[in-house]
């Protein structure tokens, strides 16, 4: 539905140029939740100002719903763009304007009458679940309401594609969450496609199909969700997925931690499990079968993509050759098992 070829996006500024996209190439699926994530100057508001040329690349191609925007007329790319809502961290909202005023305002900008205005907003409203503030100004919503009308707003001209940037950003972690439903919800029931940007793995965790990790202007890892919390490549991803799922290993262990092996040192392992081992004994039966110990150092089980998932920190005592079939045993049983350091 979206897709980002070879893109490039160099500023001048006053220091010189900044090249704030190097040669992306992404490809959002039709009906995809797809996630962008990055620390703060990745590129990430570049990037998904391109998809709607808010921001023109300097090289590359964007093309959404099958066009290529780069090639289209201004007056086409009008007409391209209603495909294509947009939501963003502060809400944008006209402070003169009602609510309806407000989600109204596309729809009169493309010359609808008013009865066609009130039979789209009306529905929208209930989706949105505003549909006692239709006559509130702004000043007068929670954060969480005010991004339900952009997103009513974002809506209203029946595009095929949101865009979200940092749409969660300014909201508390409750709101958050019934935005992010409320998305995942217009995702299903409309089959809308959405690329959302953010810096916080919360979102990834709790809506994306899948995700791309942006650093210094390049995807430098992209995935599935589940398989990226299950096996992060790059040392940014692991940081993320740390992150996520608060890996903080308890402070009085943490001086004897190392990451080279010495003798009499015990191995510290990362164990990931998704799906049936979550409800499986095998921590358990690894000890009992392969006489060894588990110390459990930090343990967290997260909703991931809609699948439960599970993340230990242990380290094993015991004789080392047990210690070795303790972890061949995990892995035959299909757990995710790192080496990450040692202890004495
Ligand atoms: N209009 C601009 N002029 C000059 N530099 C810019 C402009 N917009 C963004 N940049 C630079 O491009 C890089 C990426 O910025 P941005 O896309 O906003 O990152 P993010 O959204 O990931 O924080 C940063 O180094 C930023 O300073
Ligand atoms: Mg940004």
């Amino acid at each position: 539905m979206i897709e980002f070829k070879n893109i490039s996006k160099i500023f001048q500024s006053a220091g010189g140029p900044v090249k704030a996209l190097d040669d992306i190439s992404l490809h959002v699926p039709e009906g995809c939740i797809y996630g962008v994530i990055g620390s703060s100057g990745a590129g990430k508001s570049t990037l998904i100002r391109c998809a709607n040329l808010l921001e023109s690349p300097t090289e590359g191609e964007v093309r959404v719903a099958g066009q290529d925007l780069m090639k289209l007329s201004s007056a086409q790319l009008r007409t391209a763009r209603r495909d294509i809502g947009m939501i963003f961290q502060h809400f944008n909202l006209l402070a003169g304007r009602t609510v309806y005023d407000n989600i109204a305002l596309p729809l009169e900008l493309a010359g609808k009458s008013a009865a066609a205005v009130e039979s789209t907003i009306l529905p929208l409203l209930k989706l949105v679940g505003l549909k006692d503030k239709q006559d509130s100004y702004p000043s007068q919503l929670s954060g969480g309401q005010k991004q339900r009308v952009a997103i009513a707003r974002a809506l209203a001209s029946q595009p095929k594609v949101l865009l979200c940037d940092e749409a969660t950003s300014a909201l508390d972690p409750q709101t958050t969450a019934s935005i992010l439903n409320l998305l995942r919800d217009i995702n299903k029931t409309l089959g809308l496609t959405i690329l959302l940007i953010t810096h916080e793995m919360d979102v990834v965790k709790s809506i994306c199909d899948r995700v791309a990790i942006l650093s210094q202007g390049q995807v430098i890892e992209e995935n599935d969700v589940e398989s990226f919390f299950l096996s992060p490549q790059t040392e940014l991803a692991r940081e993320f997925v740390r992150a996520a799922i608060h890996e903080k290993p308890a402070a009085d262990i943490s001086h004897q931690f190392r990451q080279e092996y010495e003798a009499g040192c015990r191995p510290v392992l990362h164990i990931t499990f998704v799906g049936q081992t979550v409800v499986q004994p095998l921590i358990t039966q690894a000890a009992r079968i392969c006489e060894v110990d588990f110390n459990i150092l930090q343990a967290d089980i997260e909703t991931v993509h809609g699948k439960t998932m599970g993340f230990l920190m242990v380290d094993i005592e015991g004789e080392e050759r047990h210690v070795q079939d303790a972890q061949a045993f995990l892995q035959k049983h299909n757990l995710q098992v790192e080496v990450v350091g040692y202890v004495s």
